[in-house]
């Protein structure tokens, strides 16, 4: 599915376009996730895990924008990649008015509102398609990511004991995380 670009007005003023990716990102794609799992300990990927190769995340972005069931937006400050977001839409008829969403923002542009901007989105997607829950994990002590999805609604349901080993070694929860929408 393909996300119709949009310029978005951040907390400070400055300017971001969203849009949909393209298979030419690929490369910056690869440098953004490269450095972005570098950044933070709470993402499921790490720097100890092998990249994807320049096909596969060609695959990847191409299988984004043909597939009825993803939609992928990008946030491209200054013709960087700052962020990407993903809402994964479930294609069968028991589940499917339900939908996940992930998100993963570069440091140096958190805490600009980049990622409540980016879930407005999202959850006028859902909304669009009729979804009725938005379903979401993450590691325990992201105190930042908990602090966004609880401002856009979304309250805990469960957690997954020992559901992540940090790359110190500790053993942390997955929390999941639930948004319904009327
Ligand atoms: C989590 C993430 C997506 C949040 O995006 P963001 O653009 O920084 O979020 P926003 O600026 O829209 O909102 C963050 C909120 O958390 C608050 N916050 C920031 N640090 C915090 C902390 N340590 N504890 C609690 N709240 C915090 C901010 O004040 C802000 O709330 P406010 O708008 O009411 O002031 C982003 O930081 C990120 O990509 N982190 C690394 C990857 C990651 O964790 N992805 C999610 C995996 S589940």
């Amino acid at each position: 599915m393909k996300y119709e670009p949009k310029t978005v007005i951040l907390k400070d003023g400055s300017a971001a376009l969203f849009r949909a990716p393209v298979p030419e990102d690929a490369a910056a794609f690869l440098d953004f996730f490269n450095a972005v799992r570098s950044e933070t300990d709470y993402l499921l990927s790490g720097p100890q895990d092998p990249m994807p190769t320049m096909e596969e995340e060609r695959a990847w972005i191409e299988n984004s924008l043909n597939s009825p069931d993803q939609m992928m937006i990008v946030c491209e400050i200054d013709g960087q990649i700052a962020g990407n977001c993903q809402i994964a839409f479930r294609p069968q008829a028991k589940t499917r008015h339900r939908a996940s969403l992930a998100i993963a923002l570069r440091q140096k542009y958190w805490s600009r509102g980049i990622g409540a901007a980016m879930f407005r989105e999202l959850i006028a997607a859902a909304r669009q398609r009729g979804v009725t829950q938005l379903e979401l994990d993450y590691i325990e002590g992201n105190d930042r990511g908990r602090a966004l999805y609880e401002k856009m609604g979304f309250r805990p349901w469960g957690e997954l004991p020992n559901g992540v080993r940090q790359s110190d070694g500790t053993m942390r929860r997955l929390v999941y995380m639930v948004l319904p929408l009327d």
